[in-house]
């Protein structure tokens, strides 16, 4: 049996690192990497740290507008699809990457399926949304995280296919943490010592692609005083010189603006902070596995969990709520009531699936 496993952006090189481990022990797979993202340190970082297979097909299909880059994945999956013809193609998330995975597949009728299925931000504007809820109705496997993801599902109809596993995020910090521990000199190489240093992502296009957005959180980041450190995804680093705001950054003596780094590093960037500042969603969930107070710079999440447990605020990009919340904002309690698995989601898909295409 033949598994086609499709990635392209960062967060799924970390989400298939724990799935392919087990995949291959049931399966032949091949990777397709449709070149989402290409930098070395959005991309190929990851296959050397967690020992990612090296893609079998690199469709080089780099960045543009959705229509460009989500067609051109399109027609390069279906190519190798055509050519290779799998028993099931696996998606991860809900990025460009993941639709049109899933799109070229259920036109060739491959079964798909869907790791992370189920989340929902009930917002349409941002392009993941769409992205999962698409992925979603055209999967046949859909492997949710969470019993919200999976309520989710049944309230749109769907109901065969749906498999609670917990978390492939979660696999991937357990059995990565400890390395990180060891491995990782960032706090050193960066200064910073635990405990006395916020993190702060900021990537999506609601945050950066609108000039008022990434400036107020900007200038809250500037004027909170706190030392914060920034590891800026390239499309962030590209809007603040467009909105001339990296001189600003430049000027302020308590922003630490570095380079997107490797995930054994960021492990450790983010188990030392005192707060964490994002729109990632897969950083919102490290925050809540290891215990550390989460600002999201969004209006809503799909990881409600997070919220609802009391590690999680969400602020939106208003300057003063932002300011606020790095102030004042601390986790209710010791709740800790949400389970996102227990560390083996990566071995319960392999096993269905293999229990499953056997059929
Ligand atoms: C994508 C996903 C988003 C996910 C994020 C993970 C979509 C619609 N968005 O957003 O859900 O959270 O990946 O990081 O799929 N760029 C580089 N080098 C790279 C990659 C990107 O310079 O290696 C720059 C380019 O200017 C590009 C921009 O970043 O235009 C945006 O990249 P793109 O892949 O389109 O979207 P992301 O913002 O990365
Ligand atoms: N990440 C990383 N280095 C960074 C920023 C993020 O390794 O400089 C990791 C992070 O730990 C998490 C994943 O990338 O595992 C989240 O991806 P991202 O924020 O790009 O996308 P999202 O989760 O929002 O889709």
């Amino acid at each position: 049996m033949k598994v086609a496993t499709i990635v392209g952006a960062r967060p799924q090189f970390i989400k298939m690192a724990p799935v392919s481990r087990e995949l291959r022990k049931h399966f032949d797979e091949i990777v397709i990497h449709t070149g989402q993202h290409y930098d070395y340190e959005m991309n190929k970082i990851f296959f050397e740290q967690l020992n990612i297979p090296e893609p079998d097909y690199y469709l080089g299909v780099g960045s543009g507008s959705h229509g460009y880059q989500t067609g051109g994945m399109l027609q390069g999956i279906e190519e190798v699809l055509i050519k290779e013809r799998p028993d099931l193609v696996l998606v991860y998330g809900d990025t460009n990457s993941t639709l049109a995975g899933a799109l070229a597949s259920v036109k060739l009728h491959i079964r798909i399926a869907h790791v992370e299925a189920g989340l929902r931000s009930f917002d349409k504007r941002m392009p993941e949304e769409i992205n999962r809820v698409l992925t979603d109705h055209i999967s046949d496997y859909l492997f949710a995280p969470t019993e919200t993801a999976v309520k989710n599902l049944h309230k749109e109809g769907i109901k065969d296919g749906v498999y609670l596993t917990g978390d492939v995020m979660y696999d991937a910090l357990l059995y990565n943490i400890k390395i990180a521990r060891e491995k990782s000199r960032i706090l050193d190489e960066l200064g910073l010592r635990s405990k006395e240093y916020m993190l702060a992502t900021v990537h999506r296009a609601e945050n950066t692609d609108n000039q008022k957005n990434l400036e107020s959180i900007i200038d809250a980041f500037i004027e909170s005083n706190e030392l914060i450190v920034f590891p800026a995804h390239p499309r962030t680093r590209k809007y603040l010189k467009t909105y001339g705001l990296m001189e600003k950054i430049e000027k302020a003596t308590n922003i630490l603006l570095i380079p997107p780094v490797g995930y054994l590093d960021m492990l450790v960037i983010e188990e030392n902070a005192r707060k964490i500042l994002t729109d990632s969603g897969g950083v919102q969930k490290e925050a809540y596995f290891l215990k550390v107070p989460c600002i999201t710079l969004r209006e809503r999440t799909e990881w409600v969990e997070t919220v609802e447990d009391g590690w999680n605020i969400l602020v939106g990009a208003n300057k003063s709520e932002i300011r606020r919340a790095i102030k004042e904002f601390e986790p209710s309690g010791e709740t800790y009531s949400y389970k996102f698995g227990d560390g083996k989601a990566s071995m319960k898909i392999a096993r269905i699936l293999s229990e499953q295409l056997d059929r």
